[in-house]
């Protein structure tokens, strides 16, 4: 077992387990989007940041793909923590504005507001892949999946056809951190029209 500390909490990790991984054992809240238990972390969302310290050095690391080491001292809500929470919720706020979720969110970290630029107002998704992955590594059919570099990035069917290894499990929407799978399954079906988002449709 490796021992080390979150939040003047002793705790004890196997391992190769994450941060993340240790603070869940031991019930610490740690806020995240992209990360879900069941298929690999891809650190998308950046939301799950905690600070490392060691004296009066320290940084910030991505806690769902930060390996734990013995002796490190983690702090899940530090001032310097949720100053880049806030942040990076300003950044998704500007990505998926329409998303209730993450507007709640916002909230609770006391952001209203974006003040970087929002390319649509209804646009929920914050391409974070999560709905994908769940998909290919859970349900094992890739009914859908990341389509483009870029700005031109979304999450669709391949070649934006109606999906015919979809099962309807319903999995992408329930795992979807934003709410935005929620509209588009029906077209991922082929049940009817995506939400109108410019370039995230499915
Ligand atoms: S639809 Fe949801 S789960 Fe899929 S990439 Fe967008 S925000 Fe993530
Ligand atoms: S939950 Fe860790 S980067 Fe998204």
């Amino acid at each position: 077992m490796i021992p080390f500390k979150i939040n003047e909490q002793e705790v004890e990790a196997q391992e190769g387990w994450t941060i993340l991984e240790t603070a869940k054992q031991y019930g610490i809240h740690i806020p995240t989007l992209c990360y879900h238990e069941s298929v690999a972390p891809s650190g998308a969302c950046r939301l799950c940041v905690v600070e490392i310290r060691e004296g009066d050095w320290s940084k910030i690391v991505i806690s769902c793909m930060y390996p734990v080491q013995s002796g490190l001292t983690v702090l899940t809500d530090s001032e310097r923590v949720r100053n880049v929470r806030r942040w990076i919720l300003e950044m998704l706020l500007a990505e998926c504005p329409a998303s209730k979720e993450l507007q709640k969110l916002a909230t609770e970290y006391g952001v209203k507001a974006t003040r970087f630029t929002i390319k649509n107002p209804e646009e929920e998704c914050i391409l974070c892949g999560l709905c994908v992955r769940v998909c290919r590594e859970v349900v094992g059919v890739s009914a859908i999946t990341t389509i483009g570099r870029g700005v031109h990035k979304k999450i669709g069917t391949p070649y934006g056809k109606p999906s015919e290894s979809c099962v309807a499990c319903g999995s992408c929407v329930s795992v979807c951190p934003t709410g935005a799978m929620r509209t588009r399954l029906d077209s991922i079906r082929g049940l009817g029209q995506a939400k109108t988002g410019h370039s995230h449709q499915a």
